[in-house]
């Protein structure tokens, strides 16, 4: 199965969130890849703690370099980690018993965006079928917003050989009316996801039935997370909440659209990291956070969590 993950706003936590999505499959079984379809910060080996690739990889040469260079056809294939055996951090180097592989496909340092052509998004139909032979879940984090890494993954799973793969596509935003509002758009309006993918050729209900919606760092405004606050606050905070599930209600962002939300979590608001069990039972993370990146992996799986409403 291919994933794309994708936001209209930058700092949504998409990253972070799908990074431990493909954490979470890997520990229950299941071989997966990520690919930093990022393309202007590709920095997806901070997360995974990887030192060779916190920015991309150096890769030069005929053989050597990110997902930037292969898409440009500078190499035959992008570099692979194997997250399990290069990342700094030991409870990551220790693969778990029974775990699935967990490889990432870096950018290329100092890569930017780059335009949209038909020979790169032949390349990128010819990456996807491979991987989609060898993993059970292909995560592609894209460039935020209209992007041409967005444009690349629509035409190239329009493409005929991949008629029969199941795609899927997330799209993150924060709990404020101005990120609910750009999410919507990024989906529905003019130029944005669905748009696009029928100018390459994807079929539109197909297509709309295989986009959610995942809310992340998430204050309860009915939880106890809020009970130190001042009356007036909470008062402020329920008010608040109402009005942005309606108004998310009204977008197509609602109920039946989302696939799930991540609580805030304060670890993840000092640090950008996939968060282990160890975390939890030493508690610097929150079991709850946990419990929804592995509800979401479970929905990702799932066909009743993607049948039309
Ligand atoms: N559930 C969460 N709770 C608190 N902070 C979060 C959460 N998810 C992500 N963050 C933080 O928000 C920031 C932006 O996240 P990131 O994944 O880089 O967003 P994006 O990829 O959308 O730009 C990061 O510092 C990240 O650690
Ligand atoms: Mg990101």
């Amino acid at each position: 199965m291919l994933v794309f993950v994708t936001s209209h706003k930058g700092g949504t936590g998409r990253s972070v969130t799908a990074a431990n999505i493909a954490y979470r499959s890997a520990l229950s079984g299941k071989s997966t890849c990520y690919l930093d379809y990022d393309f202007g910060s590709p920095t997806a080996g901070i997360t995974f703690q990887i030192p060779q690739a916190v920015n991309g990889v150096e890769g030069s040469g005929p053989s050597r370099g990110g997902l930037h260079r292969y898409l440009r056809g500078e190499i035959p294939s992008p570099e692979r980690l194997d997250v399990w055996g290069s990342s700094e951090r030991a409870s990551l180097r220790q693969r778990p018993v029974g775990s699935g592989s967990l490889v990432l496909l870096p950018g290329q340092r100092n890569g930017s965006e780059f335009g949209f052509t038909s020979d790169i998004a032949r390349r990128c139909a010819e990456l996807f079928l491979r991987l989609e032979e060898e993993f059970d879940l292909t995560l592609v984090d894209l460039s935020a917003g209209r992007s041409y890494a967005s444009h690349i993954a629509l035409a190239a799973t329009a493409t005929p050989s991949l008629g029969k793969v199941t795609a899927r596509w997330l799209v993150f935003h924060r709990w404020t009316p101005q990120h609910v509002t750009a999410a919507a758009d990024l989906a529905f309006e003019a130029g944005g996801i669905l748009a696009i993918g029928e100018e390459y050729g994807h079929e539109p209900e197909r297509l709309r039935e295989s986009l959610r919606f995942v809310r992340t760092a998430l204050i309860d405004a009915r939880g106890p997370e809020v009970g130190h606050l001042d009356l007036a606050q909470q008062a402020f905070l329920l008010k608040c909440d109402d009005e942005l599930l309606e108004l998310a209600r009204r977008k197509g962002v609602g109920r039946t659209t989302q696939l799930g939300s991540v609580p805030l979590d304060p670890l993840l608001q000092w640090r950008e990291q996939l968060i282990s069990d160890h975390d939890v039972q030493t508690k610097i993370a929150n079991v709850r956070t946990v419990d929804a990146f592995v509800e979401l992996t479970a929905k990702l799986f799932d066909e009743i969590a993607w049948e039309t409403a």
